[in-house]
């Protein structure tokens, strides 16, 4: 198997998890599981997942909902479930060591919130993340709108790449220090899981909910045999609906379109490379609707953020510095060493910045590294900045280019500790990592 190809297969259908209903209380337990990631006759895989897959069961609930998750941990590890994007109670965060305790394996921990928010959503375990997610410990997180959109079907599709050996079981050399220093832990295999949805037609309308749950790939993703637009990115609804080509999903990122099946055969997803399009997956397209009529693309109804107060905003500088090639190496290339914030690798005792509850900041966020880092913080959602100085899309994650500097404006209205890390979980893994105080 060369390492730089991905082996594509559509038949992903059988790892899609089940839907677990989140407004009444339930329980998730986190176990090795063995799941179908090479093609069918090949081996399964011995990875880890929640409630007997992975992905772990899509939790659905409607805005507002009490979510109430009793997590039990049987992986063997310690662990903790984060809610990203989940503008929640700083104590259900799920990080341990900042929010809580580690779950030691055996252990449990009662997860109990309100989601404010309507969008998608995900979970995934918050203890080395890098090499948790990388073998399983995530799902998908909806929040349903009170008045939803009107579609046909409203389907969640994750995009995962995962780093096979040929006997079937996930490469090892999960801090791998060069893949560290470089774009992290990258895939050999890629595959966007679809949703399992009962025949799509052709004039059908689609709500396709996006999630990126790879540790550290970029995924650009053209949709083919559709016509729509992008109408929420991070879970949180555009002002003004976007194109949807040049969609790129940084890890964690994600991206809502509503969109018409324009196809008679089939509704793909692909992964433009250098070498050639990828086909991740495919949503076969059967019969005809003939009854709906066309119509604009509605905008989702946004949720409620407090705005911005400009004039008496904060401003902050995060400057991203490290890894192979960079201008400045840090210190000694060890361990948690490889990366750094304004200088400083890893978590500190004291936060990067102290809020007072309420206040807006207005972050610069400056690249000075070969690499592209998709930065997140916890607890909140921030506008970017556009090019053209105005507010542009609420996100939890921002993606920076190499080299590129990105403002971003936020409300501090959460009150608690809260991670400020990159979402490429092997550059958080090597210190790429801070923390904000909300008081
Ligand atoms: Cu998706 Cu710190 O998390
Ligand atoms: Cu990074």
């Amino acid at each position: 198997m060369n390492r730089r190809d991905f082996l594509i297969t559509t038949s992903a259908a059988t790892l899609f998890p089940r839907i677990a209903l989140a407004s009444a209380p339930m329980e998730l337990v986190a176990q090795p599981v063995t799941a179908q990631i090479l093609p069918e006759g090949e081996p399964a895989t011995p990875m880890l997942g929640f409630n007997g897959g992975t992905p772990g069961p899509v939790l659905r609930a409607r805005q507002g909902d009490a979510f109430d998750i009793r997590f039990l941990n049987q992986s063997g590890e310690g662990s903790a479930v984060h809610w990203h994007g989940l503008r929640i109670d700083n104590a259900m965060d799920g990080v341990p060591g900042m929010t809580q305790e580690v779950v030691e394996a055996g252990d449990g921990f009662e997860y109990r919130f309100r989601a404010p928010d309507a969008g998608t959503f995900w979970y995934h375990s918050h203890n080395r993340s890098w090499e948790q997610v990388a073998k399983g410990l995530y799902g998908p997180l909806i929040v349903e709108e009170p008045t939803p959109p009107d579609v046909d079907h409203d389907l969640i599709i994750m995009i995962d790449d995962w780093r096979m050996t040929e006997d079937g079981t996930l490469a090892d050399g999960f801090e791998n220090m060069h893949d560290q220093a470089h774009q992290g832990r990258l895939g050999n295999f890629a595959r966007a899981l679809v949703e399992p949805v009962t025949q799509v037609r052709h004039g059908d309308r689609l709500r396709l909910r996006l999630i990126n749950v790879a540790t550290d790939r970029i995924f650009p993703v053209e949709l083919e045999g559709v016509e729509g637009k992008v109408v929420a990115l991070d879970g949180m609804p555009l002002v003004t609906p976007q194109e949807m080509s040049g969609l790129i999903l940084a890890p964690a990122q994600r991206a809502d379109i509503i969109a018409d099946v324009t196809s008679a055969t089939s509704a793909s997803f692909v992964f433009p490379t250098r070498d050639g399009p990828y086909l991740l997956g495919e949503i076969p397209v059967e019969g005809a609707n003939t009854t709906r009529q066309p119509s604009e693309i509605s905008v989702l109804t946004p949720n409620e953020i407090a705005s911005p107060d400009m004039d008496n905003a904060v401003s902050l500088t995060l400057t991203m510095e490290g890894g192979a090639m960079s201008r400045r190496m840090m210190q000694g290339m060890m361990g948690g060493d490889i990366w750094a914030f304004n200088g400083q690798s890893g978590l500190t005792d004291t936060p990067l910045h102290s809020f007072e509850r309420g206040k807006t900041a207005r972050i610069r966020l400056v690249n000075d590294t070969r690499f592209p880092h998709g930065i997140h913080l916890h607890g909140h959602h921030f506008f970017e900045v556009g090019a053209d100085g105005n507010l542009g899309a609420l996100r939890d994650t921002t993606l920076v280019d190499a080299d590129e500097t990105r403002d971003i404006v936020c409300v501090f209205g959460n009150p608690g500790r809260w991670l400020l890390h990159c979402h490429m979980l092997g550059h958080q893994a090597a210190g790429m990592k801070t923390w904000v105080e909300v008081a």
